[in-house]
């Protein structure tokens, strides 16, 4: 491999140690020695085209391989993988090496690396169900919901996860889908939380039906995290049996499209981790239209944006929490509060 795929992969080994995935960056750590340079995927990752870190070149490896485990076609790594304790490396590598060099394996993982990772963090419920309570009990309307950037529009089911918020209760509590950030801060308002429609965009909609489709996603999860892990299989579970209206398309022209204020209801616009990937021209069309939008609302009609984005200069390592509500008059903009990139923690400063 060249000298700069085997850096990416260091890199991504200390990433993934730091953050409480020793065994992910262990992976990424003995693949930089290990994968034979006449191997398929050694060819491919020697004549890499692009940039290793900005394709997330390593989270392709640890996906194809985490799929190869999940599938039951790797069972020699699959006895190294977690919850077992971690292996050295060297056992490490011998597996590695013997993976790889069958032919049927070697095939998948050169093939798997072709398309970029694509995830749906169900725990950042935990950050956008409070910013639904906010809007509830603000308004006192039902939802209409627009998830921009949706993925699989896992998301788009959260008022029918079991949600513990900061001791607040929120969602279906019987749900076998758990959001429960650990929260510093006041509690979010209670509030009942009555969603009257939903429906989402993106740019590659990924349809969680899709026994494929949902073991790719499982398959980018880190091994070493088993809440997300059965988070999103419980997820993917509830996408099969209420299927989240998705349509494929860019953000910005479905939003002109599609959402529209109706009497009655509070429209909420929402997004995460996801205003960053889209095209400048098209952030922009969403918050004129955005503004627009909100200069015909009124209380019987109100206009809510909810995202979970990095884009606090002040606090550049977390995703903010920013509401702005029109309900007549001047917009209302408040940051309630940080959360971590995955839901892990809430820290809430509220309305
Ligand atoms: C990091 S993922 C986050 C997905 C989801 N919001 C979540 O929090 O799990 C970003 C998503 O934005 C989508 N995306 C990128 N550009 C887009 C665009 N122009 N319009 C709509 N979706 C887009 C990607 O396909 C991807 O699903």
């Amino acid at each position: 491999m060249s000298a700069k795929v085997a850096a990416a992969l260091e890199t991504q080994a200390r990433f993934c140690t730091a953050l409480g995935a020793p065994f992910t960056g262990a992976l990424c750590r003995v693949l930089a020695g290990t994968v034979p340079p006449a191997s398929l995927t050694g060819q491919r990752l020697a004549q890499w085209p692009g940039e290793p870190m900005t394709d997330a070149l390593p989270m392709r490896l640890t996906g194809a391989l985490h799929w190869l485990v999940r599938s039951g076609h790797a069972a020699a790594l699959a006895a190294l993988y977690p919850p077992v304790p971690l292996p050295d490396d060297a056992a490490l590598a011998a597996v590695l090496a013997a993976l790889i060099a069958e032919p049927a394996s070697d095939a998948f993982i050169a093939a798997f690396l072709g398309s970029p990772p694509q995830t749906n963090e169900v725990g950042r419920a935990g950050a956008l169900m409070p910013g639904l309570l906010c809007v509830a009990a603000a308004t006192g309307l039902p939802l209409a919901l627009f998830e921009l950037g949706a993925s699989a529009g896992l998301n788009l089911n959260m008022d029918r996860f079991a949600c513990d918020l900061g001791g607040i209760a929120a969602g279906d509590a019987a749900s076998a889908v758990k959001v429960r950030p650990s929260w510093q801060g006041p509690p979010p308002p209670a509030a009942t939380i009555r969603v009257i429609s939903r429906q989402g965009v993106d740019i590659a909609p990924l349809d969680a039906a899709d026994d494929a489709v949902a073991q790719r996603l499982m398959a980018f999860i880190w091994a070493d995290q088993p809440d997300r892990l059965s988070r999103t299989e419980a997820a993917i579970a509830l996408a099969r049996q209420y299927p989240p209206p998705l349509a494929q398309g860019d953000a910005a022209d479905w939003l002109e499209r599609q959402v529209l204020l109706a009497d009655g209801a509070a429209t909420i616009v929402y997004h995460s981790i996801a205003f960053q990937y889209f095209p400048p021209v098209s952030q922009a069309r969403i918050r004129a239209h955005l503004g627009a939008l909100g200069a015909a609302a009124n209380p019987a009609r109100p206009l809510a944006w909810l995202r979970l984005e990095m884009d606090d200069p002040a606090n550049p390592a977390q995703p903010a929490i920013r509401l702005s509500l029109w309900q007549g008059g001047a917009v209302q903009e408040t940051l309630l509060g940080h959360a971590h990139a995955h839901g892990t923690f809430v820290q809430w400063a509220g309305l």
